[in-house]
Formats: structure tokens, C-alpha cells, sequence
């Protein structure tokens, strides 16, 4: 497997990008940095590389992929232009393109048919990533990439993570450092009078609402007139993001959670477990805070994923988290720490 090393101070070599841009091209897998995290990239328009995604990944395939593009002038390769867009939606991809929002579009029929399976959308972005846009804009192709994780493993946030999960199953990794955001895309269908937000992400429900003017809501507040049926994103239902050791989650009165968090620590052996809280923990047990100056929840969600596979990677047994607030940044956070929790979350 190649690495490909690009720093932001250093010029891209072109020769290092053409080559992965090349592999993209002739259907083998480059993952590359995003701004939320890295993607395992292959030729949208080609099944075989498509079939190739879901191998490495061990994914489910009913599962769709993100769709990778450039420019908006790349978007009549990946959606049927026959069905109008939304105003809205044309607001979102102005305002939010290149970001960390992935829109649900028509899709056009030239894309593998793995890519949305026996869905009428496609999920499209463009990443904010430098390294990520010159290597769509020199491949040419729209790129599926899903995050470059094993599947029911945390997202990859930096090469060394993609490594980790994927060395001898792909065939090169672009480094461009630590993902910024660290959490993956907002996912969201926009509507003439309302949009449906998936997947919550650094693209916050409220800062769409501002800006679309249309109420915004989650899918899983939806009445589910069709229920039963298979959910609008398929990949919700999926265990997501889970770490080896146990996350336990505890959110409300400060002051609570300090207590839940110290019985824990009385209760186990406290060489297995590790906190995260704005607290500091340190010389009890091992232990994350948020850098001098920064917001817990900015901060934490830049850093999660990071630290589930590191505190994994140290033998931790149990992770115990202070949770936050479920609105605006927070509900993506929560989102995610949910799915790590597996149902031990706790109001206090
Ligand atoms: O930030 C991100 O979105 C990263 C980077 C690499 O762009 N990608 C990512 O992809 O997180 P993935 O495959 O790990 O998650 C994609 C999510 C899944 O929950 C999937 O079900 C949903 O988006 N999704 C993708 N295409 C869809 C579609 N056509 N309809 C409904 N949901 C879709
Ligand atoms: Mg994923």
C-alpha cells in the first residue's frame, strides 16, 4: 500500500496525486483526508471499484455510499438533471459547498448501481479538504467514498488510523494530517418546504433552519407513516462507531455526572478505565479534557474517534464520558456517543 505524504505548508507533489488520482481512475481505492473524516475513495461510475469499497470495508451492501465531487459542475455526473432542484437546495450547495453537508440528490442512472442500492438518491458532497479537492479535481470522476474504517469500527481521523484498519486491502492512503471537524457529514433531503436531516453532523440543524428558512427536522422525529419499511438512510441502522472497551455516557447537572463518574472509578479497577469530561482526572485515572481555551464540544468532537481507538489500543475497559447538551453542535456529538454507548447513556 502507497502513502502519500502532504503537509500544508510543503507544495503538492503533482506526480504523488496524478498516481493516486490514476488508481482512482482505473477502479482501485485511495483513501484520502477530509475535513471530517478520511474517506475510502473508488470510481463512483464503475461497479467493479464500487464492489472493491464494500470488501475492504466488510460493509453491509445495502448500505449507500457518499458520492465525492469537486466542483458543481461535476453534479450532471452524478444527478438526473430532469428532476428540479429544490430552491433550497440549490441555497445549501452555495452556502455550505465545499463543508461537511452531504445532500441527497436524483440520481443519474451512469452511476454503479452499488453506489445507492435500490434507492431513487444519491448522497453527494463536496469536502472542504485542499487534499481532498485536488485529488477529485484530478481524477475526473466522481469518487464513492465511505469512511475508511472497518465497518462497526470508529471513523478514521488520520492515516494512521486508515492503516490501522485497512493496510493490504487498499491501494494507497493520501496523509494530509488530522481531520479538523472529526465527525462525519451532516446528511440531509431537501424539500420545496422542509429538509430532513439523517445523520446530524457539524452542519447543525439550527444553522440549516437560519439558513435554508424552512423548518428543519430529524428523520427519526418524522411520524413514520411508513413504518416497517426500511429506514431513508439505511446506514442509521447499523451499529456504528463502537470501540472495544464499554462507553458510558452520563449528561445533565454537572455535578451528577461528577459522582456517577467517581462511584464508577471506586467500583472498577481503575487501571481499565478512562475519562472524558472537562473535569480533570488526571493522577486518578487516565484521562482527556479539552486544551486550554477551547469548547468541550468542539474540542471532543475533533477528538473522539482519536481517542476511542487510542484508549482501546492502551487496554481501557471502560470509557466514561460526560455528555453534553443534545442541541446545535451537541447533537451530533451525542449522536455518535450514543452509537459508541449501545444504550448506556443516562440523563442525570
Ligand atoms: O463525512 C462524511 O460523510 C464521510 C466522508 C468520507 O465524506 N463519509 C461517510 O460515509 O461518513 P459513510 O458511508 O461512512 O456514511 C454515509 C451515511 C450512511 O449512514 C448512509 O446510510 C448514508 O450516509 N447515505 C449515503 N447515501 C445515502 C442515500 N442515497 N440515501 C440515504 N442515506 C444515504
Ligand atoms: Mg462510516
Amino acid at each position: 500500500m502507497e502513502v502519500w505524504h502532504i503537509s500544508e505548508e510543503q507544495e503538492w507533489k503533482a506526480e504523488d496525486l496524478s498516481r493516486a488520482a490514476d488508481i482512482l481512475r482505473n477502479d482501485g481505492l485511495v483513501a484520502f483526508p477530509t475535513e471530517t473524516v478520511y474517506g475510502l475513495g473508488g470510481n463512483a461510475l464503475h461497479q467493479r471499484a464500487v464492489l472493491k469499497i464494500f470488501e475492504a470495508k466488510q460493509r453491509p451492501a445495502d448500505n449507500p455510499l457518499i458520492v465525492h465531487i469537486a466542483d458543481v459542475s461535476q453534479l450532471h455526473q452524478v444527478m438526473d438533471e430532469e428532476t428540479a432542484l429544490p430552491e433550497a437546495a440549490k441555497v445549501a450547495m452555495e452556502q455550505f459547498w465545499p463543508g461537511p453537508l452531504t445532500l441527497l440528490l436524483p440520481a443519474n442512472s451512469a452511476l454503479a448501481e452499488g453506489v445507492h442500492p435500490n434507492l431513487r438518491n444519491v448522497g453527494v458532497r463536496i469536502p472542504r479538504h485542499p487534499a481532498a479537492l485536488k485529488l477529485l479535481e484530478a481524477a475526473g470522476c466522481p469518487v464513492a467514498a465511505p469512511s475508511a474504517n472497518k465497518s462497526g469500527k470508529p471513523s478514521p481521523t488520520t492515516a494512521a488510523d486508515v492503516i490501522e484498519d485497512m493496510d493490504g486491502l487498499i491501494d494507497g492512503v493520501v496523509d494530509g494530517g488530522a481531520c479538523s471537524v472529526g465527525l462525519e457529514s451532516t446528511v440531509a433531503e431537501i424539500f420545496d418546504d422542509h429538509a430532513v436531516i439523517y445523520r446530524p453532523g457539524h452542519i447543525t440543524r439550527e444553522v440549516l433552519e437560519d439558513a435554508l428558512q424552512i423548518p428543519v427536522v430529524y428523520a427519526e422525529n418524522l411520524a413514520s407513516s411508513d413504518s416497517g419499511e426500511s429506514p431513508q438512510s439505511p446506514g442509521m441502522k447499523y451499529r456504528h462507531y463502537a470501540p472495544e472497551a464499554k462507553v458510558h455516557v452520563w449528561y445533565g447537572d454537572s455535578g451528577r455526572i461528577l459522582v456517577e463518574m467517581m462511584k464508577f472509578i471506586d467500583d472498577y479497577n481503575s487501571a481499565e478505565i478512562a475519562v472524558i469530561s472537562e473535569r480533570d482526572f488526571t493522577g486518578r485515572v487516565k484521562s482527556w479534557k479539552p486544551p486550554e481555551g477551547e469548547s468541550y464540544i468542539g474540542a471532543l468532537s475533533r477528538e473522539l474517534y482519536r481517542l476511542l481507538r487510542e484508549f482501546d489500543r492502551q487496554g481501557v475497559r471502560h470509557v466514561l464520558v460526560q455528555g453534553v447538551p443534545n442541541t446545535d453542535m451537541g447533537a451530533a456529538l451525542m449522536n455518535r456517543l450514543g452509537k459508541a454507548a449501545e444504550g448506556r447513556v443516562k440523563e442525570v
